[in-house]
């Protein structure tokens, strides 16, 4: 590709004749190096060099890894991000950049090697919380900066009685973050994941462009930014699909011995749901105490005693839970409902248990378990995670391999397992996923205060388990360090996302920190 020479001999030339002595060290006067149109448009006030700065945009959620930027732009607006991003694109020196929604990435996807990381949280301080809500049918939808967290843009629309349908299980995190991945929760069976969601997106490019987009316009753009890995563009707003609100929740949980049963029961519930069935299906594993109380805490002492005795006889209960939602009008039957729907299925006779939450209170349930963590001490440690999605084809074959042997003794954090329908994803969007009908989200949820090479190994082994079982699974949250790594996972959709990347980001400066693209000098650690 000339341009790539071309550009690749341009660096090196002004690698080799810039007085300034290293472009890749720590040293080097990197503010004074600022392009000039930074400097002019005053942007330069707004980046940040010190050691304060770059060192929070060092980490993410993981702790896994620390990679420096060399500064931190806290922008203002939208125009802020388009102009750093356009005097890279046009210097002759080009760096990376990394958007930072909530850093709750796991393996350094959120940082910049010697590049710029845009601290997105501040483009929510010059004004208003950026969320307004349109609340005339039939289309109602939110218009959301790409900064916010789900917690607040739910809060903000129940304002008006109404709520995005496709969750995350957890609400810190950021519009722009997960709409980069997909956004998945017991409601994606349903609603698809939230990338399924959005109507339209106004997207910084790799050139610098602000390019509103949709289905309609600039559509090559929209499916390439959802679940793009932040590889196309910086989201900086998202106008979101809301439903009318349910006030309360009535929670099942449902307690199994024997793992066909368990994923029959959980398949049964997620098809043919015409809107009638539960609102939202997740499963777990039960293996020991600490998974009845860590994040999650809805067992009364009477129940645990009951579950206790049954895990004296069972190394493994598996768990469902599922949720119907109601309001003040269908209050009065939604009880009959749920047993309705409760009829025929195969749990343990007298372990399905019911309860009643608020709709909040359920949507925000992981956020009492990350107080319960951060009180103890365990949240801001090694997260080695895994999430990983298994065709239904080869779900038992997995129970048998994984939760009955590698990961028979690790109890390590919570392990979800729960099914999701294909089509309600749209195969053009970016997200990877397996080919089949229905496939599980499988999570290992796992930390470590000290140690944590002993639980990247079982990730290892579970991913060669599945290359040897031929187990055509699909990492989610992907993290590979080889280009054969990608194209693997990318699959037939491997010289699209290539193509996309030459039309968006030609100069690869976005994200680098995903490491699909490592041809260029910035895009290098
Ligand atoms: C405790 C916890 C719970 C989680 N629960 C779920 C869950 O239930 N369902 C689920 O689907 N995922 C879940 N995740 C994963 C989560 O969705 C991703 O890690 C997501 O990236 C987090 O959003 P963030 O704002 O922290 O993203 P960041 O870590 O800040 O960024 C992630 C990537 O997206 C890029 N990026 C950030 N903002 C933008 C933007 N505005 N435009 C373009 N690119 C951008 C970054 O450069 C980076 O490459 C969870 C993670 C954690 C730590
Ligand atoms: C960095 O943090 C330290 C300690 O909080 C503080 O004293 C110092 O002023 C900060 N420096 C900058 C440049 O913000
Ligand atoms: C919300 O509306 C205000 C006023 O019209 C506008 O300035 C702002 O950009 C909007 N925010 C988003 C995220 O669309
Ligand atoms: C934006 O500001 C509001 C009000 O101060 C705050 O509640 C909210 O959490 C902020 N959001 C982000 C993403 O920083
Ligand atoms: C129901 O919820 C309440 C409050 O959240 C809790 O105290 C109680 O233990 C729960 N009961 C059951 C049967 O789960
Ligand atoms: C039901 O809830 C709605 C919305 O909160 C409220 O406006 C209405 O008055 C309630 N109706 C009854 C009968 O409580
Ligand atoms: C798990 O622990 C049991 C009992 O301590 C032991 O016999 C078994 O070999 C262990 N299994 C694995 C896979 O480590």
């Amino acid at each position: 590709m000339p341009r790539r020479c071309s550009l690749t001999f341009f660096f090196l030339a002004t690698f080799v004749i810039s007085p300034l002595t290293s472009v890749v060290g720590q040293q080097r006067p990197w503010s004074t190096m600022l392009p000039q149109e930074l400097v002019e448009l005053d942007l330069a006030a707004r980046l940040r060099f010190d050691k304060n700065a770059t060192t929070m945009a060092s980490t993410d959620f993981g702790h896994l890894t620390q990679v420096l930027p060399a500064a931190v732009l806290y922008p203002s607006s939208v125009q802020d991000i388009s102009t750093l991003v356009k005097s890279s694109f046009s210097s002759y020196l080009p760096f990376s950049i990394a958007a930072r929604g909530q850093a709750h990435s796991l393996k350094g996807q959120v940082m910049a090697h010697n590049g710029v990381v845009i601290h997105m949280g501040s483009l929510n301080q010059t004004q208003e919380i950026r969320i307004n809500v349109s609340s005339s049918p039939p289309n109602f939808y939110a218009d959301v900066g790409g900064e916010q967290i789900w917690i607040d843009v739910l809060s903000a629309t129940l304002r008006h009685g109404l709520s995005p349908p496709s969750w995350t299980d957890y609400l810190y995190l950021s519009v722009g973050g997960t709409l980069s991945n997909a956004g998945i929760s017991g409601q994606t069976f349903l609603h698809g994941p939230q990338i399924s969601n959005v109507y339209e997106l106004d997207v910084v490019t790799g050139k610098g462009k602000i390019v509103t987009c949709s289905k309609q316009h600039n559509s090559k753009l929209f499916y390439a930014v959802l679940g793009g890995l932040g590889q196309f563009g910086i989201i900086t707003r998202a106008r979101i699909a809301l439903h009318p609100a349910p006030q309360k929740v009535k929670w099942a949980h449902l307690l199994y011995k024997d793992f066909s049963a368990f994923t029959r029961d959980q398949e049964h519930l997620i098809s043919s749901n015409n809107g009638e069935g539960f609102d939202y299906v997740e499963g777990s594993l039960i293996r020991d105490e600490s998974d009845l109380d860590d994040w999650r805490s809805f067992f009364s002492e009477k129940d645990k005693e009951k579950i206790r005795s049954l895990l004296a006889t069972n190394h493994l209960i598996y768990h469902i839970e599922a949720t119907k939602y109601y309001d003040n009008v269908t209050a009065p039957t939604v009880d009959k409902k749920v047993d309705s729907l409760l009829k025929g299925l195969s749990f343990i006779p007298g372990f399905a248990l019911k309860n009643d939450s608020s709709y909040v209170g359920f949507l925000n349930r992981v956020h009492d378990g990350e107080l319960k963590l951060r009180r103890k001490g365990l949240w801001e440690v090694h997260h080695p995670w895994m999430n990983i999605f298994v065709p239904k084809s080869r779900i038992s074959d997995f129970n048998e391999g994984v939760f009955k042997k590698i990961e028979r003794n690790s109890t390590t954090g919570p392990v979800f397992v729960y099914p999701m329908n294909q089509n309600k994803w749209d195969e053009r969007m970016s997200a990877v996923i397996p080919e089949e009908d229905v496939f599980y989200n499988v999570l290992f949820l796992r930390a470590a205060k000290n140690d944590w090479e002993y639980l990247e190994d079982q990730n290892k082994k579970i991913l060669s388990f599945c290359v040897k079982a031929g187990i055509k699974a699909k990492e989610y949250l992907p993290h590979y360090t080889t280009k054969k790594g990608w194209k693997d996972h990318f699959g037939p959709k491997w010289s699209k996302f290539v193509e996309r990347k030459k039309s968006f980001d030609p100069k690869g400066l976005l994200s680098p920190g995903q490491k699909i693209f490592t041809s260029m000098p910035w895009q290098r650690k």
